[in-house]
């Protein structure tokens, strides 16, 4: 009986093996997994490999290279800008669904997946709204039902078309700010109180059973101290255990990874066990928005190449971390840019003071740079038994 098991194992690795190293093999030439796109070589773990898309690129006629590598380099998109509420509301009562439809329409001729971005955020939010708030033309108990109405609205236009929706942005302060004790911060905290986020998993639920909802905020990469006071990622893990056992419908905690060759950053196993850590509380995780800028010295914008090239060394070495330890824990289900060239980087209109960029994976005339080469090695040479496929959660009710 154990001879005939393993004479059947034997059979079956030997026809593996064949198949392997016929299957890929096209019209006589070997396999070349260098020549395949990021989001291909990323299907082969189940990971999807996405890109922020800026919709004036993506229009521009005059620029066929940002469209061609939106479409063949990707496996999901999300939109830089055009799903904010200032974009689908800018005047109260009446949204403006036109370049939303527009990126989920490319998406589906690409057969692309969508993360929809964002549903509750305290930037970019129409005047009408802010303004209203200040003047007390708008109340508090009007502002709750406003938010409500908003996610309905949205989450229901675009149900069965999101495969993960950024519910809540960015709702955790920073140690730099007053008070340096991490809060609840910005607009909603401000007006509603902490409770609106467990309501907006709820309402947005309530729309779309399907999508998997996420929390996204950055400098989540790593755990630090572990106190809620000053590490903002053990916060953002508190906050998460507490609204699982609440039972708030959330899945998933995207890390949005925007990182600077200038500070500390992380190493592979750090960024690894972090996510392990929020996995164990049974959400998803994903990279949502990763860039790895550089400060742009009179050195680096002359080309001086001793400038340049340590700054493209690291970014590439960041972009890698965060997509190993990605592959490494089942529960990293997506690794998205934001943005691919540095042609379109929103990095240095953002970093001026001292002056950022550098921070994307194709330089300005779309040359592949090193961070595109290492993100690509990183997902040829990984594999079982370390790298297994994705585990995906079922939504939650
Ligand atoms: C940025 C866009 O890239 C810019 O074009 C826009 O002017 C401002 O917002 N975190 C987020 C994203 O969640 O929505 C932000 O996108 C970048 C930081």
């Amino acid at each position: 009986m154990k001879l005939r098991q393993w004479t059947t194992v034997g059979v079956v690795a030997v026809l593996t093996v064949a198949a392997l190293n016929t299957v890929p093999a096209t019209a006589g030439r070997p396999y070349d997994p260098t020549a395949q796109s990021l989001g291909a070589l990323g299907l082969r773990h189940g990971l999807q490999v996405g890109t922020a898309v800026n919709m004036d690129a993506l229009n521009d006629a005059g620029d066929p290279q940002y469209r061609a590598l939106a479409s063949s380099e990707f496996t999901s998109v999300t939109a830089e800008n055009v799903m904010k509420w200032e974009v689908l509301e800018p005047t109260r009562g009446t949204y403006d669904w036109a370049a939303a439809d527009q990126l989920i329409d490319f998406a589906k001729r690409n057969r692309q997946s969508v993360r929809g971005h964002v549903l509750v955020w305290h930037n970019q939010l129409p005047a009408w709204l802010t303004s209203g708030v200040a003047d007390g033309s708008i109340n508090k108990q009007e502002l709750r039902e406003l938010l409500r109405k908003h996610i309905t609205t949205v989450a229901n236009r675009y149900k069965g078309k999101i495969w993960q929706w950024d519910v809540v942005n960015e709702a955790v302060s920073d140690p730099w700010d007053t008070p340096s004790t991490l809060h609840y911060k910005g607009f909603w905290a401000e007006n509603l109180g902490p409770g609106y986020i467990a309501d907006a998993f709820r309402w947005a639920r309530a729309a779309d059973p399907k999508a998997l909802l996420f929390y996204n905020d950055y400098n989540i990469e790593a755990f630090g101290s572990g106190n809620p006071a000053d590490d903002k990622t053990q916060f953002v893990y508190e906050m998460t255990r507490g609204l699982r056992a609440q039972g708030v419908p959330i899945d998933g905690v995207g890390s949005q990874g925007h990182l600077g060759t200038q500070y500390g950053n992380f190493d592979t196993l750090q960024v690894t066990a972090a996510l392990k850590k929020f996995s164990g509380l049974g959400v998803a995780t994903a990279f949502t928005e990763v860039d790895v800028r550089s400060q742009m010295t009179a050195g680096v914008q002359a080309g001086n190449a001793e400038e340049i090239n340590p700054r493209l060394q690291a970014s590439a070495a960041n972009f890698s971390v965060l997509m190993k330890a990605c592959l490494a824990v089942r529960s990293c289900l997506s690794y998205t840019v934001w943005g691919f060239s540095d042609r379109h980087s929103w990095v240095p209109d953002w970093f001026d003071d001292p002056p950022e960029g550098l921070a994307t994976i194709y330089d300005e005339n779309y040359q592949p740079k090193r961070a595109y080469q290492e993100l690509k090695s990183d997902l040829i040479l990984a594999g079982p038994p370390y790298v297994q496929p994705r585990s995906t959660p079922r939504p939650r009710r």
